[in-house]
Parts: structure tokens; C-alpha cells; sequence
């Protein structure tokens, strides 16, 4: 069955991700082609956290369909800063438009308003949890450049503990083979344990590291992130990790000829200006891929789905429900929300933010 909508990467059916990736490619090819595929459609973009690329991508991308945007990318100036409920929010939202993206602090928040939502809702980063289209930028970059997201030494490296980019792509490329997976962190930004077990599962195998030089000359691929400063406690705590992992010219001499950089972007100081003019630096190509993928993305939900079929008001939680012992889960902050868990290998998560409950 089609997908609806788009709270994690593994939701695009497996055979779904390459008519994705095909129709990418075919809009990179003949932009013209595309210039009226959504026009009368309305794209929301609900914007609770700051964002520049992701926003900006996704109103492009739409406009670029011939379609229009309305939207906020300041809660302080919508009804939420009066208190409203993102439930109500999303309701009301989602009878004006045909698709929604939604961008939220709280983990586990496109989730919840998928619940809620009568349109295709897109997750564009819910706090340090997922960011699925990002990495369908990432893969279909990786496979571009590479020809397969199989049998390759990954690195990735920074804030391994807070970035959602990292996490995402780890979910997404646990279900390849043969790939060597070197995670580059201080011992305070390490990958989480879930994380770490999906990207050792199979025939695939991880490496800590604590520097870059340990194995830069043995990458395919190296995934810089930035640290991320708003997910700290404070400024001190923030201080203590920025600046560690610097990309420059010496250690790019060191690497594969034939290395490919990636970033979601934006970049801090984890790389260097000369480093930008290297070939093998390929984050620019990789968010003008993003821009591709999310028209394409749009273009198929507003396609499939007129108005989202399926859709049913789930119960309230009733009042003796348990919270998740994620502080930052969005069924914390959202009290309304009915507890909802999986269980996998024999241990319970949270359908929410996905922390073991
Ligand atoms: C990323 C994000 O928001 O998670 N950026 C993006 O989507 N362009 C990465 C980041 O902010 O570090």
C-alpha cells in the first residue's frame, strides 16, 4: 500500500523509494516538465523550530510545482504561542491545505500530528529524533555517487548523540549490507545505544572512533554534522564539545581519492573553506538533491492522496495513562495523547519518540 505519510524513512515502501528516486531524477532532468503538476494545491509548512534550508526547500519545491505555500516558521506569532494544542493546530491546518510539513522541537511531534492531521503530514526533523527527508537526500546521494548504499565504509562524525540527521540515516541504511559503519565522537556525543544496534545488525559491522584520523583512509563515505548547540543544556556544556572535529585540507589528503563528503548543512567550523573546493566535498550537490526528492515527494502524496483515506480520531489518554520516561517525547508535553508502545526483540518503545519505556 502507498504511504500516506512520511514520520520516518522506512514509511516509503521499499519498491515506492525508487519511482521516488526516478521521479527525482526526471525533475533534475526537465524542471519544465513539473512547472504545473500541483497547481490549486496548498502546501503548509509548520515551523516550530528555526530553519533556513529545510523551509526554504520545501516552499521552493512547491512553488517549483506550480503549487502555493501558506505556513508559519515562528510559533510566536500563530495561535500556539496562545496555547493552543498542536492537535488543534493540525486539525484546523489540514482542512486548508492538501499536504503539511511540519518541523517541531519535541520528539515524537509529526507522529502525533499524523494522528490528527486529514493530509499527508511530512516530519521535516522532530528535536534529536528523525529528519527522513534529509536522509532521502542522503541515500539517494550516497547511491548516486556510489552506485549502491551497500559494501562501503561509512564514517560519521560529531554530534552523534544529538543530531536527528545521523540517527535517520542510521535507521535507513541499517537495512543494507556489508557496510562498515565508523562512528566519530567524543565519549559525551556518542551514537545512542538504539541507534548503534539497528547500525550492527546483519552483516554490518560499527567502529567507535575518537578522531577522524583513526580512519579517514579508509572511507567511502564521511558524514559531518554539526554540534548542536540548542540541544545542550548550556552554553558551557555546548563549549566543552565545539571545535573538536575539524575537516581540513591535511586529512583530506590523506583519504580516498574518490571519497565523498556529506553534511545536511548548515556547516559551523567541522570543515574548512579549502575543503569546500575539493571535488570530493559533495554536501552543495546533496541539498540541491534534497530540493529534487522533496518535489517529488509532494508531487506523489498530492497525487495519492486528495484527502488522507483511513483517517479516525484516535480516543484521549485516559487519565491513568503512563508518560514516557523521555523528557523531551512529545506525549510529555502533549497530554491528551493516548500511550501508545511497540514491542520489538522483547522490549517495549515508545511509539512516539522510540525510547525503550
Ligand atoms: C539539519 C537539521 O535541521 O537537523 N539541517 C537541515 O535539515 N538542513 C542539520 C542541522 O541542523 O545540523
Amino acid at each position: 500500500m502507498p504511504f500516506r505519510d512520511l514520520i520516518d524513512f522506512s514509511d516509503i515502501p521499499a519498491g515506492e523509494w525508487d519511482e521516488l528516486c526516478s521521479l527525482a531524477r526526471s525533475i533534475r532532468r526537465s524542471p519544465h516538465r513539473y512547472s504545473s503538476a500541483c497547481a490549486g494545491k496548498i502546501l503548509a509548512t509548520l515551523f516550530y523550530e528555526p530553519s533556513t534550508r529545510t523551509q526554504l526547500s520545501f516552499q521552493a519545491a512547491m512553488q517549483k510545482l506550480g503549487g502555493t505555500v501558506i505556513g508559519f516558521s515562528d510559533p510566536n506569532v500563530s495561535s500556539v504561542s496562545k496555547g493552543e494544542t498542536l492537535r488543534d493546530t493540525i486539525k484546523i491546518v489540514s482542512t486548508y491545505a492538501d499536504v503539511a510539513v511540519m518541523r517541531n522541537p519535541v520528539e515524537g511531534a509529526a507522529y502525533a500530528a499524523s494522528l490528527y492531521c486529514r493530509v499527508p503530514l511530512i516530519n521535516a526533523g522532530d528535536g534529536g529524533h528523525l529528519h527522513p527527508t534529509q536522509t532521502m537526500a542522503d541515500m539517494f546521494t550516497i547511491s548516486d555517487e556510489k552506485g549502491r548504499c551497500d559494501n562501503l565504509s561509512i564514517g560519521m562524525c560529531g554530534d552523534l548523540k544529538n543530531g536527528r540527521t545521523v540517527h535517520s540515516l542510521s535507521k535507513a541504511l541499517s537495512s543494507h549490507h556489508g557496510n562498515t559503519f565508523y562512528l566519530i565522537s567524543t565519549a559525551e556525543l556518542e551514537m545512542p545505544e538504539f541507534s548503534v544496534r539497528l547500525l550492527s545488525s546483519g552483516d554490518n559491522r560499527v567502529v567507535f572512533c575518537r578522531t577522524i584520523d583513526e580512519c579517514i583512509d579508509k572511507l567511502d563515505v564521511l558524514y559531518m554534522t554539526r554540534i548542536q548547540r540548542e540541544r545542550f543544556a548550556s552554553e558551557s556544556d555546548y563549549r566543552s564539545q565545539a571545535g573538536i572535529y575539524v575537516l581540513d585540507s591535511d586529512k583530506m589528503s590523506r583519504a580516498k581519492k574518490d571519497l565523498i563528503v556529506l553534511h545536511p548543512l548548515p556547516k559551523v567550523d567541522e570543515i574548512t573553506y579549502e575543503v569546500d573546493d575539493d571535488e570530493r566535498a559533495r554536501y552543495f550537490e546533496q541539498a540541491e538533491n534534497a530540493l529534487y526528492l522533496r518535489m517529488a515527494l509532494i508531487l506523489t502524496l498530492c497525487e495519492n492522496y486528495p484527502q488522507k483515506t483511513g483517517f479516525r480520531e484516535i480516543p484521549t489518554r485516559p487519565a491513568a495513562a503512563r508518560y514516557c520516561s523521555n523528557p523531551m517525547c512529545v506525549s510529555n508535553h502533549e497530554r491528551y495523547l493516548p500511550e501508545l508502545t511497540f514491542e520489538k526483540d522483547g522490549k517495549r518503545y515508545c511509539r512516539y519518540c522510540e525510547h525503550e519505556c
